[in-house]
């Protein structure tokens, strides 16, 4: 009972369902099937980027058929909590070396892509044998550096948008959809 209370309560706050747990669901499991036969010779590294793309992470990896490893980088933008400034500092570094491994970057979400470019720098300077994005989503004509993704689960406007492990000051990364939020959330939070 507690915890459909709770999920009413952060409900509330979405203006607009933009992707339904069940798109996503069967979004996610076209990109394992499709990761599964593009990497099945492969010394595969699905490198999840903390905080946001953990839900993204564990459910894709559930639908991907070959073996592979999981190791995670987190990183803190320095900027306001709204926008990225491309200068990154990395909070817990990866546990592997992924010198010759084909590394799959898992990111949930691309914005401007200043946290993609910086991490493409630093991860190929480790000399992976490749390096490839997959993002859960891109924010439309948002990006103001080009990033290659060589897979895509959504275009979104150009929105604040939460859920499926996107956050507003570290909420709504639970809800099992991904909306729109409503203007009063972080209106009352710039008062
Ligand atoms: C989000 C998201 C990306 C980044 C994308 O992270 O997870 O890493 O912003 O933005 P960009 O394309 O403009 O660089 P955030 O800093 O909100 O941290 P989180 O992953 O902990 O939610």
């Amino acid at each position: 009972m507690k915890a459909n209370i709770a999920e009413k309560v952060l409900a509330d706050d979405i203006e607009k369902v933009l992707l339904s747990s069940e798109d996503i669901k069967r979004r996610v499991a076209e990109l394992g099937r499709q990761i599964s036969e593009d990497y099945k010779d492969k010394d595969v590294v699905l490198v999840g980027i903390l905080r946001g793309a953990f839900v993204f992470l564990a459910d894709l990896i559930r639908e991907i058929s070959i073996p592979v490893e999981t190791d995670f980088i987190a990183i803190s933008s320095y900027g306001s909590s709204s926008t990225t400034s491309g200068v990154v500092r990395i909070l817990k570094d990866l546990d592997e070396d992924i010198e010759g491994r084909d590394v799959l970057i898992i990111e949930d979400i691309l914005d401007t892509g200043l946290t993609l470019k910086y991490l493409v720098k630093n991860l190929s300077s480790r000399r992976p044998a490749s390096l490839e994005i997959c993002s859960f989503i891109v924010k439309e004509c948002k990006q103001s550096v080009a990033i290659s993704l060589k897979y895509l689960g959504y275009t979104v406007p150009n929105r604040f948008v939460v859920g499926y492990g996107l956050d507003y000051a570290q909420r709504y990364r639970n809800l099992p959809f991904v909306g729109t939020l409503k203007p009063y959330v972080y209106e009352r939070d710039e008062i």
